[in-house]
């Protein structure tokens, strides 16, 4: 498969974003952390108009230069409060770490993270990961891509504001290196089945799991058998309103005979919204693929 074609820099907000603004003030430990250690650990970005997700047209992130050393490179988008990306640099000390958040108090919990494990291959950005990829990361310079727990968007009104879509299969295939590998997870079955479509159809990645856990053994089958997604927060959905699920909410409603997920990705630790999940009795899908 060839190359995607470059994806010219977009205008800032054109498109729906898949986050919304949560707060940004910082207070107290995260404050401070904030302004000790965005020095060391915080990638400068230069923006559009001061908005502060944004990357100005044309900038191009010199990766060796911002860990200073070159070593092949994994980032993480949606980093939450940095559980995994310093969880995964613990790991792989021969790896260079990048953490991309739009949260602000999210990355300042981050680098305290990355300063109190002394960790020196973890580097934040304050972006979206979506812009980033359209120029700020270099093409093919990526060794691995991971997308853990993004946020759900459940209406189907909002699904256009799911951040794992047609355009950022193309994003992610134009900054993975050639064998590069894609990792996703997350709780929400429609979701998983929608990554799984997209990531497939695109023809940019080879599913490494491909046609594995079917039947029975399919998370999303047992999601289907336990129906346990037609409850939100415990809450049944209200009759006449979307379901949460694929549709296949109730139980016993279909078999999962494509399967194609992954086993639970070791390098992942269990974060709070895992835990939260798991809690409510629901599956957690992996998904891993290899750039053609
Ligand atoms: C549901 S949380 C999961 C956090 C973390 N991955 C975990 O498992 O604990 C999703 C995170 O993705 C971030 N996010 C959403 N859209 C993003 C984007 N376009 N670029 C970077 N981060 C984004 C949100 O701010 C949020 O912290």
């Amino acid at each position: 498969m060839d190359s995607p074609a470059e994806t010219p820099d977009q205008p800032f907000r054109s498109h729906p974003v898949s986050f919304v603004r949560r707060g940004s003030r910082l207070q107290g430990r995260r404050r401070e952390a904030w302004d000790d250690l965005a020095e060391q650990f915080l990638v400068a970005v230069p923006r559009v108009a001061d908005a502060d997700t944004s990357v100005a047209p044309g900038f191009v992130l010199d990766v060796d230069a911002a860990f200073g050393r070159s070593a092949p490179l994994v980032i993480e988008v949606g980093s939450g409060l940095g559980e995994a990306v310093t969880h995964a640099a613990e790991l792989e000390p021969d790896r260079n770490h990048l953490a991309l958040e739009v949260y602000r108090p999210g990355l300042a919990q981050t680098m305290l993270r990355i300063s109190q494990r002394g960790l020196t291959n973890v580097r934040v950005a304050q972006v979206d990961a979506a812009a980033a990829f359209a120029g700020m990361i270099p093409a093919s310079s990526v060794a691995e891509l991971r997308t853990f727990f993004p946020d759900p968007w459940h209406k189907v009104r909002h699904h256009k504001r799911r951040l794992v879509k047609e355009d950022y299969v193309e994003l992610a295939a134009r900054v993975l290196a050639p064998g590069g590998i894609f990792r996703l997870a997350t709780d929400w079955s429609s979701y998983a089945v929608q990554m799984r479509t997209v990531i497939g159809a695109s023809g940019y990645f080879e599913n490494l799991h491909d046609g594995e856990r079917t039947g029975a053994d399919s998370p999303l089958t047992q999601v289907w058998e336990s129906g346990v997604e037609s409850v939100v927060g415990g809450a049944p959905v209200r009759e006449g309103k979307d379901p949460v699920s694929t549709g296949n909410t109730g139980v016993n409603e279909g078999v999962d005979t494509l399967g194609g997920w992954a086993p639970r990705f070791e390098g992942r630790p269990l974060t709070s919204f895992e835990n939260k999940a798991l809690t409510a009795g629901r599956m957690v899908f992996d998904l891993g693929y290899r750039r053609r």
